[in-house]
């Protein structure tokens, strides 16, 4: 038996430089891991894949993400077995949080680990993109800034670690329809990720929380404007800085003392109807739990 952790990732900026001739968008990210995280837990099993996850509603088919990791690990490495995969779910669904490549990148590394199959990151991050633009970061982890359709990586230092605040509206966004949203009406305004890349070189993570931006952040609100009354809240409680996450709709706050943040969390539980999750930011993949 193997457990992995599967961790949540927010975008400390987000830009679409354009779209590609495979449908996808060619974009620019600064992607962050949180402590937040799934924990997923493979057992062999003679053959075939079985997967219970521990909320109702969720696919334990082929339609799930891991299934299909796991799945394809069995097929390109010709294992002579079966896997059962149990997941247990914190990190909330379709949030922009990458949850389900979290699962994915955990059923990776989980069926190398259980069947000895000695893949490198390398060879994991192929695989994983195969399935997912955000596989292959959820398999690194730490602070990586991301290109092509998100695939592409350059790790970069660590962003300081600091307490986060997630508040996830109820309300489902798309990330296709994000997309799209997005080319009927491109963005006037795109973060400037070179001077990022700069103030995160230099450890000023004051400038950093300046910079940070999110193209997605106007369309998905436009469309739900809670999504800019949680902006405003969490500034208000005191974050240094408050974004959405990916084609949202969760909104995160980075806040530098861990007092403030619990008092955040506490008026966003107290006040609104999001899902509340207070956790920090988390460096690079670790082996299993
Ligand atoms: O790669 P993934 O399956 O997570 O992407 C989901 C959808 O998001 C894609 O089908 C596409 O519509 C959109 N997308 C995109 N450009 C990216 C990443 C995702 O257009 N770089």
């Amino acid at each position: 038996m193997v457990t992995m952790f599967g961790r949540a990732k927010i975008n400390l900026t987000l830009d679409i430089l354009g779209q590609r001739a495979d449908g996808y968008h060619e974009i620019a990210t600064v992607m962050q891991s949180l402590a937040l995280a799934d924990t997923v837990t493979f057992t062999r099993q003679a053959e075939g894949i079985a997967l219970t996850v521990d909320l109702p509603g969720l696919e334990t088919d082929e339609r799930n993400l891991a299934w299909r990791a796991a799945a394809l690990v069995i097929e390109r490495c010709g294992v002579r077995g079966g896997v059962r995969i149990d997941i247990v779910k914190r990190i909330p669904v379709a949030a922009g949080l990458a949850g389900g490549s979290a699962d994915a990148a955990a059923a990776l590394r989980g069926m190398n680990a259980l069947y000895g199959l000695g893949l490198t990151d390398e060879e994991l991050c192929t695989l994983g993109a195969e399935l997912g633009s955000d596989i292959p970061f959820s398999l690194v982890g730490g602070t990586v800034f991301a290109t092509g359709r998100g695939e592409l990586m350059e790790r970069l230092a660590d962003f300081p670690e600091i307490h986060v605040v997630l508040a996830k509206p109820p309300v489902s966004v798309s990330t296709p329809w994000a997309y799209r949203a997005y080319d009927a009406q491109p963005a006037q305004k795109h973060p400037d990720n070179p001077s990022f890349l700069a103030a995160l070189a230099a450890g000023d993570a004051a400038a950093c929380m300046r910079l940070a931006g999110n193209v997605l952040e106007p369309v998905t609100e436009g469309a739900h404007p809670v999504i800019a009354d949680y902006r405003a809240r969490m500034r208000a409680c005191g974050a240094d800085c408050a974004m959405m996450s990916g084609s949202g709709p969760t909104v995160f706050g980075l806040f530098a003392t861990e007092e403030r943040a619990a008092r955040a969390a506490e008026e966003f539980r107290r006040e609104t109807e999001a899902a509340v999750h207070l956790t920090r930011t988390a460096g690079r993949y670790e082996a299993a739990v």
